[in-house]
C-alpha cells in the first residue's frame, strides 16, 4: 500500500511519520520538499505530485493553523484550507484513494455547554474556521472515499506548546493569569496519529466507516484548568517555579482580547468515533502528562 502524507513536520504530521511508517510504502513530505512538491499552495505542483505517486490513502496533516493571522491573510488561508483540499478530495475521487483530512472544533458557534456532534449545526466564528469548513465541505460534495477528523486543542512534545509557554511564563513572572471561560480537551498528536492509524486500517477492510468524526480525549478542561495541570506536574517533577498552581489567577475572555475571536465551548462528542472503531479514547490529562514527562525529563 503507498500512502502520502503532507505537512510531515507539524504536530500531528511528525507523529504519522510514526504510526503511518508501519502500514505501507509512506511518501512524507513538507512545504519545502524537492523530489515531490508538497506545497498545498502550489495546485498544479501538488496535483503533478498526487498523480505521478498515485497513492492508495492520502493524509492531510498539512494546513494554515495561524488562527489570528488568518484574520488579515484569508486568501492564503482559503487557499490552504479550502482550494488545496477540493483539489486533494477531486484526485482522490479520480484514483480510487482514501483521502484522510483534519478539521477542527472551530466549525462551531461555541455556545452552549454540550459537547459538539458530528451532525450538529455549523457556525464558525473566525477565517480560520471557515476556510476549514470550506475544506471539509469540498471534500464532502466532491464524495471521495474520506475520513475527516475534527479534533481541538491539538499539542505535542516536539516544538513550543502551551505547556512549555506556562512552564516559562511561571518562572519568569511572580503572577499569571489564564482564559478560564473557554472549554476543551488537550488532545495529544500521538493520540490523532495512533487513531488515524486504526482507522485508515479499518476504513479500508470495511470503506462503509468512511465519514466525519470527533476526535478528541476524554474530559475536559478551560485552559486555566490545563495551566494549573501543567503547573502541578512540573511540582511533582521537583521544577522551582515563582507561580503555583492555585495561584494561577482566572481571567475571562474578554480580558485578552485576540484578532481572531475563539469559541467557549470547544468540547467534542466522540461517541460516534468510539462505537465505529471499538475504540477507548483516553482521559486528557493522562497525555499532558506524559507530554509533559518527555519535556521536563530531557
Ligand atoms: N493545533 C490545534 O490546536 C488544532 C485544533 C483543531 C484542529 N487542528 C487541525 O489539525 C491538523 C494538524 O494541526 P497541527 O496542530 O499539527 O498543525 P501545525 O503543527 O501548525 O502543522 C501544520 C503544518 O502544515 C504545514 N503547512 C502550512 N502551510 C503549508 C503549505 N502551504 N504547504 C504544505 N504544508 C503547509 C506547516 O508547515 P510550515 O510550518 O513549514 O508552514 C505545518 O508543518 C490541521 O488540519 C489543523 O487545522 C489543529
Amino acid at each position: 500500500m503507498k500512502i502520502l502524507l503532507l505537512g510531515k513536520d507539524g504536530q500531528v504530521g511528525w507523529e504519522l511519520q510514526r504510526s503511518l511508517a508501519g502500514l505501507g510504502q509512506l511518501l512524507a513530505l513538507n512545504s519545502r520538499s524537492h523530489e515531490y512538491c508538497g506545497d498545498l499552495a502550489n495546485l498544479s505542483g501538488l496535483a503533478e505530485t498526487v498523480r505521478r505517486f498515485a497513492p492508495d490513502v492520502i493524509v492531510n496533516a498539512a494546513a494554515y493553523t495561524a488562527v489570528d493571522k488568518a484574520e488579515s491573510e484569508r486568501e492564503q488561508a482559503f487557499l490552504v484550507n479550502a482550494q488545496a483540499v477540493k483539489l486533494l478530495a477531486e484526485i482522490a475521487a479520480e484514483q480510487r484513494a482514501l483521502l484522510v483530512h483534519y478539521s477542527t472544533d472551530y466549525v462551531f458557534p461555541g455556545q452552549g455547554s454540550a459537547p459538539w456532534r458530528e451532525q450538529d449545526a455549523v457556525g464558525p466564528l473566525n477565517v480560520y474556521g471557515e476556510s476549514k469548513l470550506a475544506g471539509e465541505q469540498a471534500i464532502l460534495a466532491v464524495g471521495c472515499t474520506s475520513l475527516i477528523f475534527r479534533t481541538c486543542w491539538v499539542y505535542a512534545a516536539r516544538g513550543n506548546n502551551f505547556a512549555r509557554t506556562m512552564l516559562r511564563l511561571a518562572s519568569e513572572r511572580d503572577s499569571l493569569g489564564v482564559i478560564d471561560d473557554q472549554f476543551g480537551a488537550p488532545t495529544g498528536a500521538e493520540l490523532i496519529a495512533d487513531v488515524t492509524a486504526h482507522a485508515i486500517v479499518a476504513t479500508l477492510r470495511k470503506p462503509a466507516l468512511a465519514g466525519v468524526y470527533h476526535l478528541a480525549a476524554r474530559g475536559e478542561t478551560s485552559w486555566c484548568g490545563y495551566a494549573r495541570l501543567v503547573l502541578e506536574q512540573a511540582a511533582a517533577h521537583g521544577i522551582a517555579l515563582q507561580v503555583h498552581a492555585e495561584q494561577v489567577k482566572p481571567l475571562t475572555t474578554d480580558a485578552y482580547p485576540t484578532p481572531a475571536k475563539r469559541p467557549a465551548n470547544s468540547r467534542l462528542d466522540t461517541q460516534k468515533l468510539q462505537e465505529a472503531f471499538a475504540l477507548t479514547l483516553p482521559d486528557w490529562r493522562l497525555g499532558v502528562a506524559r507530554m509533559l514527562t518527555e519535556i521536563l525529563e530531557k
